[in-house]
């Protein structure tokens, strides 16, 4: 039939994966919306596309990563998977393990992990441990772990990781009829964006695209090693998805982005906060802070002349998981809902002067 079998059989000739029935939840497949509002408000006369990670089935990019990872584990015979997680990775290896029937052990920094992707992890059966620590700090236990134990890790560090995560490039392509001029993404611990330009190359070299992309590699200004070019010891941003200071895959998302011809850039907390208040209140598109952080990107890019206002460009910038994983930062920032007596006098009074508005 024509039904969505999820990224592993799209996308089988491309993926070095065991071969497997793939353990999947028919991730991928994920909408790349035009944003004209959007692109109007940050002055961009070309076109913006969004691709939507958000609404992969546990809300975030790394399913497409967990699928390849999982069928691989299981291929091997793997009892348990392990990962160290800013919440959205430990979610979906969650649910992946839980698939396969398989124990998921998360480790998570205590107190820094968005309420939707800890309840999630939770749900899905998994063992959460918040380590008193940041990110860098638990992978450094969990890379330590599976050098001792025969656990799966299946942080981007595994290779399998990165095979799925190439397919959100390869639907962009399908999705447009070509690359974009540029492609703007969140990095945290580097592993999507380096998993990006192997998908684009792979594409460019089967002849399925004419050119490759310049990347924006986007990162927090208190969480951004890759802008600064050292580690930083105690990152911090609003963005907690990508809080990490000392990213795994850090050199290969330098090269990609040297190979690539683009660029890192940091932007501010209030610049994520603005950008995801526009994508939710012009496009109706909701999404986690770390998401917000590719378009406040896009948009400094563009102040600094760095991608040209031009018509004929094409860009597409990542939204990587969805609003719902982190209510808390949206309840602090966003006003609360007026309250009204459940009387239609008072209702009227409160109706009224909201259609006056233009
Ligand atoms: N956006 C979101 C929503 C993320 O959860 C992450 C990473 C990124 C962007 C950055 O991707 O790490 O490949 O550069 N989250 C990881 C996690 C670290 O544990 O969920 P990256």
């Amino acid at each position: 039939g024509s039904m969505w079998r999820g990224i592993i059989h799209a996308y089988r000739p491309f993926l070095r994966v065991a071969s497997i029935d793939p353990i999947t939840l028919h991730e991928g497949n994920t909408p790349l919306v035009p944003a004209l509002r959007l692109a109007q408000a940050i002055g961009f006369p070309g076109s913006l596309y969004l691709k939507y990670e958000g609404l992969n089935p546990t809300g975030s990019f790394k399913d497409r990563g967990m699928t390849t990872a999982l069928t691989q584990a299981v291929a091997e015979g793997a009892q348990a998977v392990i990962c160290a997680s800013t919440g959205n990775t430990a979610a979906s290896a969650a649910a992946y393990a839980a698939r396969a029937g398989l124990r998921a052990i998360v480790l998570v920094p205590a107190g820094k992990i968005a309420l939707g992707k800890l309840v999630a992890a939770m749900a899905y059966g998994a063992t959460v441990l918040a380590v008193e620590g940041n990110f860098d700090a638990a992978l450094a236990l969990v890379r330590r772990a599976v050098e001792v134990y025969p656990i799966a890790l299946v942080n981007s560090l595994n290779p399998y990781r990165l095979e799925g995560q190439q397919t959100a490039a390869f639907e962009i392509c399908d999705q447009l009829g070509r690359a974009p001029d540029w492609l703007a993404i969140p990095v945290g611990n580097a592993g999507n964006i380096t998993a990006y330009w192997k998908g684009f190359r792979a594409y460019h070299q089967a002849g399925r695209i004419a050119a490759l992309p310049r990347l924006l590699g986007v990162q927090a200004e208190g969480a951004a090693p890759l802008v600064r070019g050292h580690p930083i010891d105690q990152p911090e941003t609003v963005a907690t998805a990508i809080r990490i200071g000392r990213p795994a895959r850090g050199a290969e998302a330098a090269q990609a982005v040297r190979e690539s011809g683009g660029r890192f850039l940091a932007v501010s907390d209030e610049e994520i906060l603005e950008a995801w208040r526009m994508l939710a209140a012009l496009e109706g598109l909701f999404v986690e802070p770390a998401s917000a952080a590719a378009v406040a990107g896009l948009r400094r890019a563009l102040a600094e002349g760095l991608i040209p206002r031009r018509e004929e460009l094409q860009v597409v910038a990542v939204l990587t998981g969805h609003g719902l994983k982190d209510p808390e930062v949206a309840l602090r920032i966003l006003p609360a809902p007026a309250r009204v007596p459940a009387d239609w006098e008072a209702f009227r009074r409160t109706l009224e002067p909201l259609l006056e508005r233009p």
